[in-house]
C-alpha cells in the first residue's frame, strides 16, 4: 500500500482530487440495461425515476457482434437523458477483452462528467484497480473530467476472493464490490448452472432416531463469500452488493436472497428485470417497524451512551450503533421515496 500522504494524491496532473469520502446516496438497486436494444433504452427516462442506479452493461450477455453498439448506445443514453439525482454507472467488458481499452477511453471522453461509476469485472488483485485507477486519471486530466469517476469491483474469481481485502483497500477510487455468483462458481469449480440463490443438494440433515425420517435444512451457498466480501468492504469504508439473481420466475427466492444480502450489510443488489427492482426497492429500505424500533432505541439514550430497558430488552451503546444505521438509511430513503417517508413517520 501506499505511503498515507501519497494515497489521495492525484494519479495524473490536472486529474481531479480523489475522494476521501463516498458520496452519500441511495444505491438499493443497480438496473442492468443492455444499451444496444433501443426498445429498452426508450423507457430509460422513465426507468431513471424508478430505480436509484442506471447501470449501461457492455460485458456478458451482450454478445460479441453487439459489443460497439452497446457502448455507442450507452453513451448516446448517457448524453440523452436527465439522470437527475440517479446514478450512471456502466460495466465495460473485462481488462483482457479486446473490446476493454475503448470502452474506457471512449466512455470517459464523451461522457466522463455525466458517468458516476465504472463497474469492472473479473477482478483478480489489485493490480487490476491500479491499472484502471491510473488509465482513469490519465483521461479524466485529459478531458478535464470534474470529479473522480469511481471503480466498482466484481468479485467473481476465486483469486478475487482471495485478495478482495486488498481489493477493496486498493484506491480511493473504490465505491464497492458485488458478488458476482455465476462466475465465480464457475472459478471455483462449483457445481451448479444457476445464477445466484440457493441450490437444493447444499444442505445439512438433522439427527434422528434409527428408523425415524431426517430433516434436511437447504443451507446458503453464498453465505461465506457475502460474509467475507461484507467484512471487506466495511473495513475499507466501501460499500457491499448481493450481485444477479437469474431466476426471474423464482420471485421468492429473489427477495429471500437479496434479504439475506441486506441482513448481512449489502447496500443493495443488481436488478435485471422490472419485477427485481420492486423486489429490491421492498429488502433494501429499512422495515417500518424496525425503524420504529431503532427511533426509540435513539430518543431513550440520546448521547449514545449508558444503558436503557425498552420492552424488556437491554439497550447500550452498540445497540444505539445499530439503531443509527437502521434510522440512517430510513432517513435516506425518505429523502427519495415520499411515501417511505410517511411510513417511516419522518
Ligand atoms: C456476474 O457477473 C456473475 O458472474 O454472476
Ligand atoms: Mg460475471
Amino acid at each position: 500500500m501506499k505511503p498515507p500522504r501519497q494515497f489521495y494524491q492525484p494519479l495524473a496532473i490536472g486529474a481531479p482530487t480523489p475522494l476521501r469520502e463516498l458520496p452519500v446516496k441511495l444505491e438499493r438497486m443497480i438496473h442492468f440495461v443492455p444499451p444496444h436494444v433501443e426498445k429498452v433504452t426508450a423507457k430509460v427516462p422513465e426507468m431513471a425515476r424508478q430505480v436509484d442506479v442506471v447501470l449501461g452493461n457492455l460485458e456478458d450477455a451482450i454478445p460479441s457482434d453487439a459489443k460497439v453498439a452497446a457502448r455507442n448506445g450507452f453513451i448516446a443514453m448517457a448524453k440523452a437523458v436527465d439522470f437527475g439525482a440517479t446514478g450512471l454507472w456502466t460495466r465495460i467488458n473485462a481488462l483482457n477483452s479486446p473490446w476493454v481499452l475503448d470502452d474506457i477511453t471512449e466512455c470517459v471522453s464523451a461522457i466522463g462528467n455525466k458517468l458516476d461509476v465504472i463497474m469492472l469485472p473479473k477482478v483478480e488483485g489489485v493490480w487490476d484497480i491500479h491499472y484502471l485507477d491510473q488509465l482513469l486519471a490519465q483521461l479524466e486530466a485529459a478531458h478535464s473530467i470534474k470529479r473522480p469517476i469511481l471503480i466498482h469491483a466484481i468479485l467473481e474469481t476465486a483469486q478475487g476472493v482471495n485478495n478482495v481485502e486488498a481489493i477493496a483497500q486498493a484506491s480511493p477510487r473504490m465505491h464497492g464490490i458485488s458478488l458476482g455468483p455465476a462466475d465465480l462458481a464457475a472459478s471455483r469449480g462449483m457445481k451448479t448452472t444457476r445464477v445466484g440463490g440457493g441450490h437444493p443438494d447444499y444442505a445439512v440433515l438433522s439427527d434422528a432416531a434409527p428408523g425415524a425420517t431426517r430433516q434436511k435444512f437447504q443451507q446458503d451457498l453464498w453465505h461465506y463469500t457475502t460474509a467475507k466480501m461484507v467484512d471487506a468492504c466495511a473495513a475499507a469504508g466501501i460499500k457491499a452488493f448481493y450481485g444477479p439473481f437469474g431466476d426471474f420466475s423464482d420471485q421468492d427466492g429473489c427477495e429471500s436472497q437479496f434479504r439475506n444480502a441486506f441482513l448481512l450489510g449489502c447496500a443493495g443488489a443488481w436488478s435485471l428485470h422490472p419485477s427485481q427492482i420492486v423486489i429490491a426497492k421492498r429488502v433494501f429500505s429499512p422495515d417500518p417497524g424496525e425503524v420504529t424500533q431503532a427511533q426509540k432505541i435513539l430518543a431513550a439514550m440520546p448521547d449514545g451512551s449508558g444503558a436503557a430497558m425498552i420492552d424488556g430488552k437491554m439497550q447500550d451503546d452498540a445497540t444505539w450503533k445499530q439503531a443509527k444505521v437502521v434510522v440512517d438509511l430510513a432517513r435516506l430513503v425518505a429523502s427519495k421515496d415520499p411515501d417511505m417517508a410517511t411510513r417511516y413517520g419522518l
